[in-house]
């Protein structure tokens, strides 16, 4: 009988829950037929009762044992006993990738400035000197190159002087733009900069900027004033006020720099503007002539404004984030909650 049932048991499927238990009552169950040899113990001669006994336990041990190494079986095969599969179980969500948080704002900001009237357009990483400086009116040479701490590529020119680099804004991209165009030009420039700088909570060897830049017969300063006045009720609320202030950059004339009032505390001061009540968003100005005339424009007939703004600061003011390193650390704790 023990042959048998072992027989009987190997050839059932072990994921066949109901074949199992079925094999189980016919043979270890209360009325089965191990159980009942056992029961008939009592009425054999007394000689044999203890050898019988004795047999009659191993071989239910036997089959038990057997029984449970076959629903292991089913186990290790990573699959529940058919019974236990539930089909009204919600199915499980596979993770979804999304946008790295610099890639939105970088999105968001061209998108406001699209629908401005504005094309967007990109730039080599990797650019020669001229544009990032000769043609922006920073002579070689110039102490107002030390405002750009640059990186430098291995390469030089037929006088033996390094011409190569990383671009250190994206203002080469203006250059580059005038060069390829006639005006009108209304541009958007995203991208990737780059500066030979120590990183602390706001400044990183690496970072993005969007540049802008518009020219044009006519332009003049209000009209700066309104596109970006426009830009910054779109990007942080309605209410927004803006400061220009003086300040300088080669390619610009006049320079400012344009601040917000604080979104936090609406400019009464708090720890988002140190206090100050002011955000500084971005730099800006109008389009210097000598930049104009480089890129072979008219300077006496067209005139133009240009602005340069740093996509980690305004993500960093707009989600509170206190320390730059963040969005360079792939770290999805942080990733995931944009
Ligand atoms: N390129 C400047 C910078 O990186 C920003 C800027 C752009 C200022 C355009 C004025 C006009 O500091």
């Amino acid at each position: 009988m023990s042959d048998e049932a072992l027989q009987a048991l190997s050839s059932l499927d072990a994921l066949d829950s109901r074949a199992l238990e079925a094999w189980r009552v016919e043979y270890l169950g209360r009325r089965g037929r191990l159980t009942r040899i056992l029961r008939g113990i009592a009425e054999m001669p007394v000689e044999t009762r203890r050898e019988i006994g004795e047999a009659g336990n191993r071989v239910k041990a036997l089959l038990e044992q057997r029984l449970s190494e076959k629903e292991l079986e089913a186990k290790a095969g990573g699959v529940a006993v058919l019974d236990a599969l539930d089909v009204t179980l919600p199915g499980r969500t596979l993770a979804t990738g999304r946008l790295h948080p610099i890639t939105q704002m970088v999105r968001e900001i061209c998108s406001a400035f699209e629908e401005l009237g504005f094309q967007v357009v990109e730039g080599p990483e990797v650019e020669w000197d001229r544009y990032n400086f000769d043609l922006l009116n920073i002579p070689k040479d110039h102490p107002a190159r030390d405002m750009w701490d640059t990186l430098w590529i291995d390469h030089v020119d037929e006088n033996g002087e390094r011409d190569m680099l990383l671009r250190t804004h994206t203002s080469p991209m203006q250059a580059r733009v005038m060069e390829q165009t006639k005006p009108p030009v209304r541009v958007v420039v995203p991208g990737k900069c780059y500066r030979h700088e120590a990183t602390d909570a706001t400044h990183g060897w690496h970072f993005y900027q969007i540049e802008g830049l518009a020219v044009d017969e006519g332009i003049s300063f209000a009209n700066l004033k309104g596109t970006l006045y426009e830009f910054a009720r779109r990007m942080f609320g309605h209410d927004r006020k803006v400061r220009f202030r003086c300040d300088f950059f080669p390619f610009v004339e006049p320079g400012v720099e344009m601040a917000i009032d604080c979104f936090a505390c609406d400019g009464a001061g708090c720890r988002v503007c140190k206090q100050t009540g002011w955000l500084e968003i971005l730099g800006a100005g109008m389009v210097h002539p000598n930049v104009l005339t480089n890129a072979g424009y008219d300077a006496e007939r067209y005139t133009g404004f240009a602005f340069g703004m740093g996509v980690e600061r305004i993500a960093m003011l707009r989600n509170g984030i206190d320390h730059i390193r963040h969005f360079y650390q792939n770290d999805m704790r942080f990733l995931t909650q944009f």
